[in-house]
């Protein structure tokens, strides 16, 4: 039984697997001769909002033969305070697989362990992993192979993005700066277990300078939403604009999870400018999607 809970958790191969189906999920797109999730029902079970996310796997679920439902944790019992191992223990006698949202990483990992079916963490506080196999993907297909490039991450250095760049890094010998305020850096204690080239600064410019990729994410994440004031004035300077585009390599990726918040995270005009990639990094979440799942089955 295969689960992604984590980009921890995955090897090379896996990763290399991975990425290597979704350019061919991508280029074969209506047309998937592989049909590995007929016959199945999925349920997507969502605690935090999405757009993105829940698209992606509704379209790809279907697109790979299989069936979807849409659970908001709200609206089941889970919101009354049903435990997670119970309606793991429900669903996994209902349901193929599961795609989840949600806040502790500990609760998918938890559903994972009771329901006995793939399951895929669909964003969690800690980590978004389905979010970096994307965004490497969508390096790799415009500008070749991660390993020798420079990404900087630029924001807050320890939101789940971030955490899940760490773990990737670790895994592909890339070099990650992390640009953030030293309490929004990751743990010397995640970075040790991560390994892999990773530098954490305060100092935005130097982590830009000579950049492959300048990356963002937003200020407040979902769930912070109590310390919005305060990360707003910590991060206040932590944006990617032209003055620091120009600092990264001529012809260097600005990339963006979404969604964006201009004037904060990103300028209007960069983010305008750099538009087509960062809509490709987001198609790119359907076909990469469509990977994870036929990995998961396989
Ligand atoms: N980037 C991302 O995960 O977007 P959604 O929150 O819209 O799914
Ligand atoms: N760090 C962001 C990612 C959104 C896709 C959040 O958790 O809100």
């Amino acid at each position: 039984m295969k689960h992604l809970l984590s980009i921890q958790q995955l090897n090379r191969a896996d990763i290399d697997y991975i990425l290597g189906r979704a350019a061919v999920l991508k280029r074969e797109r209506g047309r998937h001769p592989n049909q590995p999730l007929a016959g199945q029902t999925w349920a997507l079970l969502f605690a935090k909002s999405s757009t993105r996310t829940r698209v992606s796997f509704e379209v790809g679920i279907r697109e790979l033969g299989g069936r979807v439902i849409f659970l908001s944790a709200n609206d089941i019992q889970l919101g009354r305070g049903e435990p997670i191992k119970d309606t793991a223990r429900v669903l996994g006698r209902m349901v193929h697989g599961m795609v989840m949202r949600t806040y502790a990483q500990s609760d998918v990992e938890e559903f994972a362990r009771y329901a006995g079916i793939p399951t895929i963490n669909a964003l969690t506080d800690e980590e978004h992993p389905c979010q970096i196999l994307a965004d490497i993907f969508t390096i790799q297909e415009k500008r070749g192979p991660i390993e020798d490039k420079v990404v900087t991450f630029v924001g807050d250095g320890a939101c789940n993005v971030a955490t899940s760049w760490v773990w990737a890094a670790g895994k592909l010998g890339f070099e990650l700066r992390i640009a953030a305020p030293r309490a929004d850096q990751p743990t010397q204690e995640q970075l040790r277990r991560a390994g892999g080239n990773v530098i954490c600064t305060e100092d935005l410019h130097a982590a830009a300078t000579d950049a492959d990729v300048l990356y963002t994410d937003v200020w407040v994440s979902m769930g912070k939403e109590a310390e919005a004031a305060q990360r707003l004035q910590d991060l206040a300077s932590y944006q990617i604009n032209q003055a620091l585009v120009k600092l990264a390599k001529p012809g260097a990726l600005v990339m963006h999870c979404l969604p964006a918040y201009r004037g904060k995270e990103i300028a209007e005009d960069t983010f305008e400018a750099h538009a087509q990639t960062i809509f490709d990094q987001a198609e790119n979440r359907l076909h990469v999607q469509k990977a994870i799942l036929e990995w998961v089955v396989a």
